[in-house]
C-alpha cells in the first residue's frame, strides 16, 4: 500500500488550559474519502482546524505527502495544498457566487481540476446564478459555494466540516453526489458529518470520535450500528 497522503499522529490541542484533542489518529489516502463522526463537542472541528492551522498547534504529527505541516499558519497549509469547507459556510454576503468563487483561487496552486466552468459543471444552478449575491441563495446553494470557493485552490485535501447540516435531504443528496466527482478529479476527502448514514454512504474509512479521543475506526462495512452507537454515545462494553 502507498504512503497516505495526510497522516495525523498523536494530535492533541487545547483552548487554554482545556485540552480539546487527546492524541488523535487518521490517515486519508491519495483521491481517498474519510469520514469523522460523533455527538457535538467530540472535537471533530477542533481536529479540522488543527490539520488547516486555523487552531493552536498542540502536540503531534501532521504530515502531507511525508511533509510536516503541523504548527504551519493557515494560509501555507492551504498553499501546501489542504483546503476547508468552514461550518456555517462563510461566505462573503455582499459578493456574487463567482465573486465569491474567486476568492478561493487566491492561494490557486498550479494547474489543477477545478476551474470556474468544472466547478459550475459540479454545480449547474452556481452557473445560472452567478452574478447574484450570496444572501440570494438558499442554504444548499450557498454550500455549493463554499465547496467551490475551497475546490477553487485546486486542493489535494478537501476538509468539509458538517456541510449537511440544516439542509433538506434533497439537497444534502445533491450536495454528497459531487464527492465521488470530486475524488475522480483526484482531490482526498475529510468529511465531519453528524448523520452516521450518509457518512457511512460516502466513506472508505469511518472513524467515530467522543471528547477528544477516536473511540471507534473502520471501513463501513466492518462498523455495526451496535458498535457506532456505543462509540457515538460512550457506552463500553466489558470484553473481558
Ligand atoms: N474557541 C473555543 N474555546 C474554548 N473551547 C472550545 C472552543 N471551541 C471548541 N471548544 C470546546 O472544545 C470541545 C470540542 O469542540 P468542537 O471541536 O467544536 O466539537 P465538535 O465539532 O465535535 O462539535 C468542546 O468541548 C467545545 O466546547
Ligand atoms: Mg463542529
Amino acid at each position: 500500500m502507498s504512503a497516505p497522503l495526510l497522516s495525523v499522529r498523536g494530535l492533541t490541542a487545547f483552548y487554554g488550559d482545556f485540552q480539546a484533542l487527546f492524541g488523535v489518529d487518521l490517515d486519508l489516502a491519495r483521491g481517498g474519502c474519510v469520514a469523522i463522526i460523533g455527538a457535538n463537542g467530540a472535537g471533530k472541528t477542533t481536529l479540522m482546524r488543527t490539520i488547516c492551522g486555523i487552531a493552536r498547534a498542540g502536540q503531534g504529527e501532521i504530515l502531507l505527502d511525508g511533509a510536516p505541516i503541523h504548527g504551519l499558519p493557515a494560509p501555507e497549509v492551504l498553499r501546501r495544498g489542504v483546503a476547508m469547507v468552514p461550518e456555517g459556510r462563510k461566505l462573503f454576503p455582499s459578493l456574487s457566487v463567482e465573486e465569491n468563487l474567486q476568492i478561493g483561487a487566491h492561494e490557486r496552486r498550479g494547474n489543477g481540476a477545478w476551474t470556474l466552468e468544472t466547478i459550475y459543471d459540479l454545480f449547474p444552478v452556481l452557473r445560472e446564478r452567478r452574478r447574484n449575491p450570496g444572501t440570494a441563495l438558499s442554504g444548499g446553494q450557498q454550500q455549493m459555494v463554499a465547496i467551490g470557493r475551497a475546490l477553487m485552490s485546486n486542493p489535494e485535501v478537501l476538509l468539509c466540516d458538517e456541510i449537511s447540516l440544516g439542509l433538506a435531504p434533497v439537497v444534502i443528496r445533491d450536495i454528497y453526489a459531487a464527492v465521488p466527482r470530486i475524488r475522480e478529479a483526484g482531490t482526498a476527502i475529510l468529511v465531519v458529518e453528524q448523520d452516521i448514514g450518509q457518512a457511512l454512504k460516502i466513506a472508505d474509512h469511518v472513524h467515530c470520535m467522543m471528547e477528544g479521543r477516536v473511540t471507534l475506526s473502520g471501513r463501513p462495512s466492518e462498523l455495526s450500528r451496535e458498535a457506532i452507537h456505543d462509540a457515538y454515545f460512550g457506552v463500553t462494553h466489558d470484553l473481558a
